[in-house]
């Protein structure tokens, strides 16, 4: 199903609306769903409507929260989320840091007690837009065993890097530190698929290929993806004050509690240490060096971070809309404004 991508903001905002959600925050939530369906990183985009809805509804996202500001140094702030809409409070905290990024060269800002966030990778090219590199990270629900373990422990924890470049591209790098997302077991169980056996680790920490049998995540590379999920709950954890580890909150546990998450944006202004000119033409240059590069067999072409999400954007405007599963806009487009499905006090939800 090819829906515009107007139309299909409007349909999210009706939901969110719908459950109580005010307009603005609505409007911003919505359009960096809209911006990952167009990337064609659908795994955070139309998907995720119903969910989001129910917890809105079910008073898990604060729909009036007192988001605050603090100025903690030159360079540093703390953005309070009072456990409102996480997309809102990450794209304002984006801000803070990139002005204090302008003024001091650095803008390190921690988002604290939000929902989920998303596609981190949008936070990155609000800064790359701005002419500035940034890291940025999140906690997400603990569903990964750590290297060597046998139990759950750390979330997902995404990494999105930004940068500009002297043209219209811009690098973003997004990733979870997990091989694969929760999502894809899912997809497996529902088709009654086995699934590789370096995705997931059954009760016992072993490798398993029956999806029905996992127990949770594995991180990237082993003991590395590990060493990074934990960089991430440090940084976007512990140093905010929120909870961390094993105790940060599940997706789908108690919809009518806030998550309490973290997350944090680290902008950098690259002319603090050589010309923004000479920074933005390297940039360019790289990435043409990059597509010169003789691809491997099974390879078109070597891309650079982003570019495939670039090249879907593009190809869904030429083709008139984002393809969105027809369920999904079956929904979107009926009255009902979700159907209790996501409260499953189970973190592995179903
Ligand atoms: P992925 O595996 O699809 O892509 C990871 C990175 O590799 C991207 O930057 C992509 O541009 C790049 N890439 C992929 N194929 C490439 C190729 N052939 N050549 C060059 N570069 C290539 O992403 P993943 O790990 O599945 O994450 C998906 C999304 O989920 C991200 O947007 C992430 O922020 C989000 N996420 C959010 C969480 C949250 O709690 N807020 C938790 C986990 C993930």
């Amino acid at each position: 199903m090819k829906v515009k991508p107007e139309e299909l903001k409007q349909l999210m905002m009706k939901k969110f609306m719908g459950a109580g959600m005010r307009e603005e925050h609505a409007s911003k939530m919505a359009d960096i769903l809209v911006w990952s369906d167009y990337k064609g990183i659908h795994s955070h985009g139309a998907v995720r409507v119903e969910y989001y809805t129910e917890r809105i509804a079910k008073g898990g996202i604060n729909v009036n929260p007192r988001f605050s500001f603090d100025r903690t140094g030159p360079c540093t702030g703390m953005f309070e989320g009072d456990n409102g809409c996480g997309y809102v409070a990450a794209s304002l905290a984006m801000e803070h840091a990139i002005e204090l990024a302008k003024e001091n060269g650095v803008g390190i800002v921690g988002v604290r007690n939000i929902s989920h966030s998303g596609s981190i990778g949008y936070y990155a090219e609000m800064a790359a837009k701005e002419s500035m590199v940034s890291i940025n990270m999140c906690q997400s629900d603990p569903m990964v065993v750590p290297f060597g373990g046998t139990e759950a422990f750390y979330g997902t924890n995404p990494i999105a890097f930004g940068a500009p470049t002297a043209d219209e591209r811009i690098v973003i790098f997004d990733m979870a530190t997990t091989v694969q997302a929760w999502g894809k077991i899912l997809v497996a169980r529902s088709r009654k698929e086995p699934i590789p056996d370096t995705w997931a680790v059954d009760e016992h920490g072993e490798p398993t290929t029956d999806s029905m049998k996992v127990n949770a995540l594995v991180p990237i590379a082993g003991a590395k993806g590990y060493g990074l999920m934990m960089m991430v709950d440090v940084l976007a954890g512990i140093m905010l004050g929120v909870p961390f580890g094993k105790h940060v909150s599940s997706m789908y546990e108690d919809l009518s509690k806030g998550r309490c998450l973290g997350h944090v944006h680290m902008v950098f202004d690259p002319s603090r240490f050589v010309p923004m000119e000479q920074f933005k033409q390297n940039m360019s240059q790289v990435l043409d060096e990059l597509s010169e590069v003789r691809p491997a067999k099974g390879f078109d072409k070597v891309y650079y971070p982003g570019e495939r999400g670039q090249l879907r954007r593009k190809r869904y405007e030429e083709n008139g809309g984002i393809e969105i599963v027809d369920e999904i806009y079956q929904y979107l487009i009926g009255e009902k404004l979700h159907f209790d499905r996501y409260d499953h006090k189970n973190k592995f939800a179903e």
